[in-house]
């Protein structure tokens, strides 16, 4: 190899080397902006909807109060479940509820950030004190599922469990048949 070749080597290798450079730092600049546009826009855009609550008032008065927990048919027919979460536990601790349906859970925190998941289904939501969580869900088929608090809330976080129970849409809408709250007690 001469040293013109040589020469040549490393002028097409510094060539190469900087027209990457040159693609890295566009895409770079892309992602930024991109990341910027998402987050500003998040940041100044209204939720859709936002409900708000005072979290230390929830035994207190309003639809939180513990009488209106559970689940519930409203006057509409709608099945509405009503829950809090609180270190460390879900009130109440089994939800009942009739399969095929659409449900409306309605939950929110007493005191700190709590997450409810529901194994065996796509339902991952946030409870967050001072605002409620309103979650549609649906379960096809019956049984027990288990609802772990899936967002760490202090040592007692993996003691925190919850029981959904999906039973017979017949058999619940004959225990709803007399309004009121619907619960897992004597199931
Ligand atoms: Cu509640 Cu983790």
């Amino acid at each position: 190899m001469t040293d013109l070749d040589a020469h040549q080597g490393a002028g097409i290798a510094e060539q190469t080397e900087r027209r990457w450079a040159t693609i890295a730092v566009i895409l770079m600049i892309v992602l930024t902006s991109m990341a910027a546009f998402a987050g500003i826009r998040q940041a100044t855009m209204p939720q859709p909807r936002v409900e708000t609550i005072d979290p230390t008032r929830l035994h207190l008065s309003g639809e939180f109060v513990e009488s209106n927990l559970g689940t519930a048919v409203e006057p509409d027919g709608a099945v509405v479940v009503r829950a809090i979460g609180q270190q460390y536990s879900f009130s109440p601790s089994c939800i009942l509820v009739p399969a095929q349906t659409p449900i409306t859970l309605r939950a929110t925190s007493a005191d700190v950030v709590h997450g409810i998941i529901i194994q065996g289904t796509n339902i991952n939501t946030m409870l967050v004190p001072g605002y409620v969580t309103d979650q549609l869900m649906r379960f096809e088929r019956t049984g027990d599922y288990l609802m772990p608090c899936q967002e760490f809330c202090s040592f007692g976080h993996e003691g925190m469990w919850g029981k959904v129970k999906v039973i017979d849409k017949a058999e619940f809408a004959s225990r709803a048949g007399n309004g009121g709250r619907v619960s897992c007690v004597g199931q």
